[in-house]
């Protein structure tokens, strides 16, 4: 059997790499297809390196553009590389605009299509993921979803067939890579922070950062939480959001310290050893949940509602008093909650799946 696996941005390496891991282990025959989506070293290779992935047969190099423009230069990519590689199984992983095109260039060739992470809903259809998250599940064959509600989610949709409830995979990413984060140069020294003494942020989403309003208002809460606190606030910038903050000519309050893009093993020392994280994230969303660090969600809407049920997730919006309140609440909070996103194993159970899919269709 041959597997396709695409991917295209920072969070997909990250969460397929332990469909990857298992993929070799099981000696499965398979090829990586990348479609360029992010591109800068700090946004793609980097990844590759700090998780030991095979390199992609394949880089699309669609890059950036509007939605459509994006989108399509990967469909008529993907298209032609699926004819010569002529994959058994396409497996995608999460809600980009990759993950659409995967999704979509296979399912118009009767490829089989496993959508990883399925099932997630905001339920705001003004956010591009919402929209590629909703196509994805109903035009995939199998789809594994992270917990019970996401699988729920799908139900309401009329999605029940090929559902499997598998647990999320950034679980396995996170456990398989912490320790060796841990024996990596020390990042907190590196940058002059102690363990527990810092803020770390992260943002990206478009409807925060291609909106002057909300961009200021964040700054805005961001000083002021590095004011009340006397925590220095971290924040690696996002090529995106450094972009905008240039375009409109924003200034970053002192003691909020912007540095570039992390890689995973950096990052997640980073993320481990944080007071706190106030983020717009998907994935820290839920990396914070598993490593047991408060998050404070900058959005106005999360498809991650059993990070906040568990008391491991607040979601505000980005206006700053409502920013400074859930800082507030989530210092002070107990970090003893259960992780809802499911065991360690994710990744052998989908390579599983996917291999009994094989059996019963051939
Ligand atoms: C994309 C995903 C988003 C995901 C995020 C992960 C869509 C619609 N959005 O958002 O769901 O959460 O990736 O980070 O698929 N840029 C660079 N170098 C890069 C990549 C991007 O400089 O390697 C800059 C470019 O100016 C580009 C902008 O970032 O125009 C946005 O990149 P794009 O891939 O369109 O969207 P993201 O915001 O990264
Ligand atoms: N991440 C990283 N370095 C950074 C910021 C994030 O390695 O400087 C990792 C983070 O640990 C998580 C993933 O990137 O695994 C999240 O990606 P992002 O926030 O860009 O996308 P989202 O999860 O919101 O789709």
């Amino acid at each position: 059997m041959r597997f396709s696996l695409v991917l295209g941005t920072r969070p997909e390496i990250v969460k397929m790499a332990p469909v990857v891991r298992q993929l070799q282990l099981c000696g499965e025959d398979f090829e990586l297809v990348h479609t360029g989506q992010h591109y800068s070293y700090d946004m793609d290779q980097v990844f590759f390196q700090d998780l030991r992935l095979p390199r992609p047969t394949v880089n699309l190099e669609v890059g950036s553009g509007p939605h459509g423009a994006q989108t399509g230069r990967m469909l008529v990519g993907l298209e032609a590389h699926f004819l010569r590689s002529r994959p058994d199984m396409v497996l995608v992983q999460g809600d980009t605009n990759t993950v659409l095109a995967g999704a979509l260039a296979a399912a118009k060739m009767n490829i089989p299509v496993g959508h990883v992470e399925a099932g997630l809903r905001s339920f705001d259809r003004r956010m591009p993921e919402e929209i590629n998250r909703v196509l994805v599940d109903h035009i995939s064959d199998l789809l594994f979803t992270p917990t019970e509600t996401s699988a729920q989610n799908l139900e309401r949709e009329g999605v029940t067939k090929g559902v499997h409830v598998t647990g999320n995979t950034i679980v396995d990413a996170v456990r398989q890579n912490l320790r060796l984060a841990e024996e990596r140069d020390d990042v907190l020294r590196g940058l002059g922070l102690s363990s527990g003494g810092y803020v770390l942020t992260t943002m990206h989403r478009q409807e925060n950062v291609d909106s002057p309003s909300r961009m200021a208002n964040v700054l805005r809460a961001l000083g002021q939480v590095a004011g009340e606190t006397g925590l220095d606030v971290v924040w690696p910038v996002h090529p995106r959001t450094r972009k905008n903050l240039d375009n409109f000519q924003l200034k970053v309050p002192q003691r909020v310290r912007v540095i570039e893009p992390l890689g995973f093993l950096q990052f997640l020392q980073l993320e481990a050893r944080a007071a706190l994280a106030l983020t717009d994230s998907g994935g820290l969303q839920e990396e914070c949940c598993i490593l047991g660090v408060p998050c404070v969600t900058l959005r106005d809407s999360t498809e991650r509602p059993e990070t906040v049920r568990v008391g491991a997730n607040v979601v505000v919006g980005t206006e700053p008093e409502r920013v400074l309140e859930g800082v507030r609440r989530m210092l002070g909070s107990q970090r003893d909650w259960a992780c809802p996103l499911g065991q360690e194993g994710a990744g052998a159970r989908i390579v599983t799946i996917c291999r009994e899919f094989r059996k019963t269709e051939a």
